[in-house]
């Protein structure tokens, strides 16, 4: 698994312990996306909410770099059991972002450390 992306560590006005959203912002088996800019980087994440498990990843395919969704707040496939990019098809286990089909098979999406107190989900 990749090192997981601490979003206090960056220049883009974000502090440990901070709020980011509360968890019901989220529709069940929906993800909310999140962007953050720091000079001319941009820092595009999501966090996918299944029940009252979260999962948060940076919105970037490890296969061509592209974002996993076409549409907002979409990144489940069809059966609900895995994200998907849906350029072409990857499909990633949502526990840590492995990938288990497609071509970047092996290679795993970056976490972004993240945790949910409450209703609150809270930048690490
Ligand atoms: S860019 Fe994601 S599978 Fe190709």
């Amino acid at each position: 698994m990749s090192n997981p992306l601490k979003l206090s560590d960056l220049d883009i006005g974000v502090s440990e312990g901070e709020i980011l959203c509360s968890l019901t912002d989220i529709d069940d088996g929906g993800a909310k996306e999140l962007s953050y800019r720091s000079g001319s980087d941009i820092h595009d994440i999501f966090i996918q909410r299944v029940g009252n498990d979260i999962y948060a990843y940076v919105n970037i395919c490890p296969h061509a770099g592209t974002p996993l969704n076409m549409d907002d707040g979409k990144f489940m496939e069809k059966t609900g059991k895995y994200l998907m990019c849906h350029t072409h098809g990857a499909l990633f286990q949502l526990e840590d972002g492995f990938c288990v089909a497609g071509p970047c098979n092996g290679a795993s999406l970056r976490p972004v450390d993240i945790k949910c107190e409450g209703n609150n989900i809270i930048a690490c």
